[in-house]
């Protein structure tokens, strides 16, 4: 019987899904993310005031299922799965040349390992410990005041955000050339300098937060608690 799709054009259809998947949900999911922890260098309550946003949210569980861990386990897997076969295979891939195609993968087994790490002292930890609604935020701040407070947790994220921030830039660069966006010698080389730009302000927007977390952390209560006749106090 014949297939309904051949092997090479599954392959072809998984290798614009990985690359799709990289810059939405993914890479828009990134620049939300590290905007909105950014605003902790404006203070601890407009940061405060966002993640009680988040976590006010109806149905969260299942948008950060569907729009954010099922993207990024397949973008995670096709990754590895395509870092493994492009060895055998480079004649596929558009710009194996030089040192940034071996970066784009070290960067992305780098961010894959720091996710496990960073998921698993945030999200884990407030789901196990039922601190939801607005008993989040503080318990979320409480958490990273810690991590902060310490070299090891400062080099930790300072690598997984410096990781994260090459990986989405250089990525968005393959993906407008791939996806012919980006024609013409001349374009990618502004393209690549555009990119660049976009990567190096994300990487100051993820450094800041974390210098301000380190050099002035505050605790916090419940927003709730701390505006009374919203929480039914006297
Ligand atoms: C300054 C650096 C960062 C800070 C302060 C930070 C903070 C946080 C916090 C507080 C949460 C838990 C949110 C909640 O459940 O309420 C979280 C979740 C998450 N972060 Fe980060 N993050 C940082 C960098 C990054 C980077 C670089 C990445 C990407 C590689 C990333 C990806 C994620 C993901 C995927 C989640 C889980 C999404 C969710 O369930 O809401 N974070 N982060």
């Amino acid at each position: 019987m014949d297939r309904i799709i051949s092997r090479d054009q599954l392959h072809f259809i998984l290798l614009k899904t990985h690359s799709l998947t990289g810059l939405v949900p993914i890479g828009a999911y990134l620049v939300v993310h590290l905007s909105v922890n950014s605003l902790r260098t404006v203070g601890v309550l407009p940061y405060q005031l966002s993640i009680d946003a988040i976590n006010n949210l109806p149905f969260l569980i299942w948008i950060e299922t569907i729009f954010i861990y099922i993207p990024l386990l397949f973008h995670s897997f096709m990754g590895f799965y395509l870092t493994k076969s492009a060895r055998y295979n480079l004649s596929r891939y558009r710009y194996p040349r030089n040192g940034l195609y071996t970066l784009q993968r070290v960067t992305g087994a780098i961010v894959f390992v720091f996710l496990i790490y960073h998921v698993g002292t945030t999200v884990v930890p407030k789901w196990t410990e039922g601190k939801h609604l607005f008993e989040a935020a503080p318990f979320m701040i409480g958490i990273l005041n810690e991590e902060f407070g310490t070299w090891t947790g400062r080099i930790i994220y300072l690598v997984g955000i410096t990781s994260a921030t090459f990986h989405f830039a250089n990525g968005l660069w393959g993906f407008c050339v791939s996806w012919g966006i980006v024609v013409g010698k001349k374009a990618q080389r502004n393209a690549a300098l555009a990119f660049s730009l976009l990567g190096l302000a994300l990487t100051v927007m993820g450094f800041a937060t974390v210098f301000e977390f380190s050099m002035h952390p505050e605790s916090t209560v419940p927003t709730l608690a701390a505006i009374p006749h919203l929480d039914g106090g006297s």
